[in-house]
């Protein structure tokens, strides 16, 4: 009888069938039933000689076996041949009464269902197609895992491999980096110490100016502190005020002399333009334009009286709005040296507020500048008031005026200590010894 089988959506192998009956003539009816059917059929007709089969085919797709055989019974085969071949589906073929042994059979063999005798043929050629199908689908899913699990484990190996890669080229990426690092902190120090060196070019030519830019960009660098100003805006306020009078280049020695009220007409000409010519001459370097602008306005005034474009409030930049305030107060601080005169240059400065500066900055830049001249004047005063000695030169009653520590770092005497006989032999001993870097420092009486 023809018969269909469900469409396998795989390739189809060829399926074993092994059918074990103790009756002949079942079995060649079976083998005539399958004849035309995709598969190869095996028959036995004893258990034993199924389970021989069965071990030179442990691929066996479907077993059907008959449940009552005199030498052992389809329950015990079918036990049996599921060591051999535990993927192989099971199918029992039994008499209508035997239900006992179907479910003996269930239990042991682990058969996939029983069908009974006599048997319809469609019904058991479905039956059999559908279990070698489920056979070789299960084993195609195994195929099939196996495969993705392959291939999970050469795609983690991938990663893995990646990961390294990647890692290595960071590596390399992040020392290059460092590289660039170090050279742009080196290039930057450069580029501080260029500029530090060109302030000092025009405070050359005047004595009473030594050290004014750098006063004026200290107190500028406090006052960006101060205003929260960017890394970057405090970087260029600083080097405009190194900067601001780079312009005096130009300026003859007896007009830069003259204190600028007391200039004639000539002499101011020449006086004003210092600002522009300073932001020419930064101009070249792409880097140093930014300061340049600062410069450009160092001497505008709030009030719009100031030169070289007499911009006013809002039109003035801030950066040159402290630079001009610090400016003014480096200056006067040059004209009057004594403590008291931190008055008389706030009280000025004041009365200036909304006129020549503007009045929110001139608060805070008194302030920081208040600071730092008060601290100036006490390292300079301090400095003023001792002298260095070699131990030979030391006397009885001279006052240490700093510490002084052996060339290895040990205090041997604090300062403020009044020198006697006994700590001038030690201090003498010690510098033959543990000789300090450099000579005693003693108050001038
Ligand atoms: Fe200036
Ligand atoms: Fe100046």
């Amino acid at each position: 009888m023809a018969t269909t089988t469900p469409a396998s959506p795989i390739p189809q192998e060829i399926g074993k069938v092994l059918f074990v009956d103790d009756e002949e003539n079942i079995l060649h009816s079976l083998e005539r039933l399958f004849m035309d059917e995709n598969v190869e059929v095996f028959t036995a007709g004893s258990g034993r000689v199924g389970l021989e089969i069965l071990a030179k085919h442990p691929d066996m797709a479907v077993i059907v076996s008959d449940q009552r055989m005199p030498e052992m019974v389809g329950a015990d085969f079918l036990e049996q041949s599921r060591k051999i071949a535990p993927q192989t589906i099971r199918l029992l073929l039994t008499g209508y009464a035997d239900v006992n042994a179907a479910i003996d059979a269930i239990n042991r063999g682990g058969i996939l269902r029983y069908l009974t005798k006599p048997w319809k043929d469609e019904e058991l050629v479905q039956t059999v197609m559908g279990a070698v199908q489920t056979y070789q689908l299960v084993k195609e899913n195994k195929r099939l895992n196996a495969v993705v699990q392959r291939q999970n484990e050469e795609l983690k190996r991938w990663s893995q491999e990646l990961e390294v890669i990647v890692q290595e080229q960071t590596t390399e990426l992040r020392k290059s980096y460092d590289s660039l690092q170090a050279i742009n902190a080196k290039l930057r120090i450069n580029f501080k110490n260029t500029i530090r060196a060109f302030s000092g070019l025009v405070e050359l030519r005047d004595p009473r100016m030594r050290a004014h830019s750098f006063n004026v960009a200290e107190v500028c660098s406090l006052v960006a502190k101060e205003l929260e100003m960017t890394p970057e805006e405090r970087e260029t306020l600083v080097v405009a005020a190194l900067l601001h009078d780079i312009g005096k280049i130009g300026i003859p020695d007896f007009i830069l002399r003259q204190d600028t009220e007391q200039m004639n007409y000539e002499a101011r000409e020449e006086y004003v333009k210092h600002p522009l010519r300073g932001q020419a001459a930064v101009d070249v370097i792409e880097d140093l334009r930014p300061a340049g602008l600062i410069i450009r306005s160092h001497h505008e005034s709030y009030d719009g009286a100031g030169f070289p474009d007499g911009l006013k409030k809002k039109e003035i930049p801030l950066a040159a709005s402290v630079l001009a305030l610090a400016d003014y107060i480096d200056v006067k601080n040059r004209r009057f040296g004594s403590t008291l005169s931190q008055e008389l240059i706030r009280k000025e400065v004041e009365a200036q507020a909304g006129s020549r500066f503007e009045p929110k900055l001139v608060p805070i830049v008194l302030a920081v500048a208040d600071k730092f001249y008060r601290k100036k004047r006490r390292t300079t005063e301090e400095a003023a008031r001792e002298v260095e000695l070699s131990p030979d030169e030391l006397a009885v009653g001279m006052e240490l005026n700093r510490d002084v520590l052996s060339g290895t770092g040990i205090l041997l005497l604090g300062k403020g200590k009044v020198l006697g006989k006994t700590s001038i032999d030690l201090l003498r001993r010690y510098y033959k010894l543990d000789p300090p870097h450099q000579g005693v420092f003693v108050r001038l009486q």
